[in-house]
């Protein structure tokens, strides 16, 4: 038996070693009609606001013509960076620059580029304990080593990480600031300078990933970690 038999798709090392999406095997059970998962985020479909989003695409269409279906700059369109420039000002008095944003499908994406961007083989990064199981799948292709820091009511156990950072040479920390997936803490401002005081001294880039900053309800909006 030769090598083309036993395996007819000569995958790279990275594919080979990827484990089964856990995304995909979530969205599969939860797209069953007969089951209600708890297991990913879905959004009930009867709160989407359909006519308003029509609407908005109608309107795009309307004033922007044939532009819209043309091919933009790669890093993303130029009014929309600036837009999300302003919110953070508006909302944090943060001063971001457009060249500091770069627009993608989606988190995961995101978390792919800053993977094939930063991480080499065996190199070390921290995750919170538990983590957001997607961006464990995202930097798992770039076959990092995992410290995994367990998180308390109020973020990551500051002690742990500061060992971890005296005794390992971490590239980068992921960690979900608000309302984390799947514990649903939340990191407070104290954790947040102190973590942003241990990354500036070990050197440590922070991945602060914040898909639910928006949804609080009570409480005031906790500035990000760069600010
Ligand atoms: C922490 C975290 N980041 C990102 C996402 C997904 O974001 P997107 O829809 O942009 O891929 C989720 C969704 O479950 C999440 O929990």
């Amino acid at each position: 038996m030769n090598n083309t038999e036993t395996q007819p798709f000569r995958f790279s090392e990275r594919s080979n070693n990827l484990p089964s999406s856990f995304l995909r095997d979530i969205l599969k059970v939860a797209s069953s009609k007969d089951v209600i998962s708890f297991a990913g985020g879905l959004p009930d479909p009867s709160l989407f606001p359909l006519k308003e989003l029509a609407d908005c695409a109608d309107s795009v269409f309307r004033s922007h013509g044939s532009g819209v279906l043309q091919y933009s700059n790669s890093e993303g369109l130029m009014s929309l960076k600036e837009w999300i420039c302003n919110y953070y000002y508006n909302k944090f008095e943060m001063h971001v620059h457009p060249d500091q944003i770069l627009i993608t499908n989606g988190s995961q994406q995101a978390l792919d580029l800053i993977g094939k961007t930063f991480l080499d083989k065996g190199d070390e990064i921290i995750l919170e304990q538990p983590s957001y199981l997607g961006a464990i799948q995202a930097f798992t292709a770039y076959q990092p080593r995992i410290l995994p820091i367990p998180i308390t009511h109020d973020g990551l156990d500051l002690n742990s990480l500061e060992q971890a950072l005296l005794n390992h040479q971490p590239k980068l920390l992921y960690l979900v600031s608000n309302f984390q997936n799947p514990s649903g803490f939340t990191i407070s401002r104290e954790k947040r300078e102190q973590l942003a005081e241990l990354a500036s001294r070990y050197n440590l880039i922070i991945v602060e990933d914040d898909p639910y900053g928006e949804l609080r309800y009570t409480g005031s909006h906790l500035k990000p970690i760069l600010s």
